[in-house]
């Protein structure tokens, strides 16, 4: 069978119509969010979903975040706890997901939440997304449009790269401004951190006026987020290096400079929107990657998770 290039569209009014015909189509849509690109599909129909997972090369038993356009739309599909409400009202739209138990008659696919009784939501703030989740009107699942265990995408030309032949259309709205995953969060109990990313646990924390829990024990599911090996270049990457080794390429972070720089004035918001896109410039050139020590607070937090993923033997 031939390998069909995307469509490429724009987010307006023509082209997010465009993608919201083919969302409702049971196609594969690749959108930009604040975070990351996601690969969107009917989280109700299971053969959309399904796709996602053939696309992506994700083991099955993986669960997809559902995305919705506000608070209000995501209200019927789960049952609130004070503190999830508390999150989302104050961080949705943002780069934050909230996992909470499942409501009868939600109508999601089961192979959306994999089987489990709960399911992770998203508001996201990029204006795109919004408009086309508005468009859409039904909830999109999405993981991040990159093949699994891969490196995930900021821009609409990584998730060409990575899924051109596999995805009916992208839409292209420019570098996302986060450029971490979503912070998972859960909320079927005491709140938890289940995944580190876009938005910092101290500022989490400071709005439930309470430390997150931690999981101690594994998630019921192995998270891809959560395995070893993931986000990962070709070639090996090192990190916390203060010096280059023969062969090495350097990626940079404050006066540890290299060849590529995360950000010479040591922010961590544009290292996190910085990460990806420079992982992706530095894999192409085959070389092994070093990385420069990056600070654990803040975002530096969940740009270290990601790096020591990249980092992790390769199965
Ligand atoms: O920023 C983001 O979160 C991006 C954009 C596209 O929204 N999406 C994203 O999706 O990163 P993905 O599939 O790469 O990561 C979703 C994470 C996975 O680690 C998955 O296991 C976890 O969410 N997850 C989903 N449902 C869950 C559940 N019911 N319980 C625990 N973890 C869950
Ligand atoms: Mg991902």
């Amino acid at each position: 069978m031939a390998v069909v290039s995307p469509l490429m569209l724009v987010p307006d009014s023509d082209g997010l119509d465009h993608a919201a015909g083919l969302l409702n189509a049971g196609t594969l849509v690749a959108f930009p969010t604040e975070t990351v690109y996601g690969l969107g599909a009917d989280a109700r129909n299971g053969a959309a979903v399904a796709a996602i997972y053939a696309a992506k090369g994700r083991p099955s038993f993986n669960p997809l975040i559902v995305h919705l356009p506000s608070v209000q739309a995501a209200r019927p599909y789960v049952h609130w706890t004070d503190a999830a409400d508390r999150l989302a009202q104050a961080f949705w739209p943002g780069p934050l997901t909230l996992v909470m138990r499942l409501r009868d008659g939600h109508g999601l696919s089961g192979l959306v939440t994999a089987g489990l009784p709960t399911v992770a939501l998203r508001v996201p703030a990029q204006p795109s997304a919004q408009a086309l989740l508005r468009a859409f009107g039904g909830p999109v699942a999405a993981p991040s449009a990159n093949p699994s265990g891969r490196i995930s995408p900021t821009t609409a030309a990584h998730v060409h790269a990575g899924l051109g032949g596999k995805v009916a259309a992208i839409l292209d709205d420019g570098p996302c401004a986060v450029g971490l995953e979503s912070t998972i969060i859960g909320c079927d109990g005491a709140p938890t951190l289940l995944r580190a990313g876009g938005l910092p646990i101290e500022t989490v924390q400071a709005a439930l006026g309470a430390p997150l829990a931690t999981a101690t024990t594994p998630v019921a599911v192995t998270a891809p987020g959560q395995l070893a090996s993931h986000y990962a270049p070709t070639a090996p990457l090192r990190m916390n290096a203060t010096q280059i080794e023969p062969g090495e390429v350097m990626l940079g972070f404050g006066p540890t400079d290299g060849a590529l720089n995360l950000s010479p004035t040591g922010d961590l918001h544009a290292a996190a929107a910085n990460l990806f896109e420079m992982l992706h410039r530095l894999d192409a050139t085959g070389q092994p990657i070093a990385v420069a020590p990056i600070p654990v607070h803040g975002l530096g937090r969940a740009i270290n998770d990601r790096l020591a993923r990249a980092a992790a033997p390769r199965s």
